[in-house]
């Protein structure tokens, strides 16, 4: 059985109080979940959001981290920091990092090695723009980004990875891919991974979807075969929608 997985990533939202008071919202209205629950606050609110939640089952994760480990790296985060505050997952490849921070493949390879070395769970990020899905390139797309980093590694520790596929076109837009899109590139990825690392190996990874989540769209996406559940952006930032899209798994 695979693992169901729904996280919320806050990007650069909510202060020290208002991270602190969501969590604990989120676990007023939910004791017990029928998945895996994730919050990814902003870095300076990482411990704090840990602890309110530490005695729950959400986890937090961390939204980005540096591919070095320590040294004159202004504005940087490394994976020791992060471990030291007991933060032990980190999301890798969000589209807003390739597109506006510049990170490419070669510099998300390095990431991804990093966490693996250091034994970081990652959920890696891939998705196409509007432009590529016009031009129905898709699923090309997506199997580079896969060649160009992940698969191009040699000790990949499966265990600790969740694949999320975010189309572009569908992040903050309002307008998610429709479940039949969505399951189409999920079992795109779903072969892609059983043939890089074989099928047993690799039916265990999660892939969850991201791009326009909301309670009322989230059961139709989570009902698809290949999809084990969803990355959560605008929609993680109140409570209740949080809760019913975690609900609706
Ligand atoms: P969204 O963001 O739900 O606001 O579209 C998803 C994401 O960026 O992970």
């Amino acid at each position: 059985m695979r693992r169901k997985i729904i996280a919320g990533n806050w990007k650069m939202n909510k202060d020290l109080k208002e991270s602190t008071s969501l969590v604990q919202e989120i676990i007023q209205k939910n004791k017990s979940f029928n998945c895996e629950v994730y919050v990814a606050p902003a870095f300076p609110f990482l411990n704090e959001v840990s602890l309110f939640s530490s005695s729950s089952q959400i986890k937090v994760i961390a939204q980005n981290v540096s591919n070095k480990s320590s040294g004159a790296l202004t504005g940087e985060v490394s994976i020791d920091m992060l471990k030291s505050i007991n933060i032990e997952s980190v999301i890798i490849g969000h589209s807003e990092r390739r597109k506006l921070f510049g990170e490419d493949d070669i510099t998300l390879k390095m990431k991804l090695e990093n966490c693996f070395k250091n034994n970081m769970e990652v959920f890696f990020c891939i998705g196409e723009t509007l432009d590529m899905r016009e031009k129905g390139i898709q699923n090309d797309v997506i199997e580079n980004q896969l060649k160009n980093t992940l698969f191009d590694l040699n000790n990949v520790n499966l265990e600790k990875l969740v694949i999320a596929y975010e189309p572009v076109w569908a992040i903050g837009t309002g307008v998610n891919a429709n479940s039949d899109q969505v399951q189409e590139i999920h079992c795109h990825i779903r072969n892609l991974l059983n043939l890089r690392y074989g099928k047993e190996s690799s039916d265990l990874i999660p892939i969850i979807y991201g791009g326009s989540l909301k309670p009322d769209n989230s059961s139709n996406i989570f009902n698809c075969s290949d999809v084990d559940g969803g990355l959560v952006g605008g929609a993680s930032l109140n409570s209740q929608t949080f809760v019913d899209i975690i609900n609706s798994i």
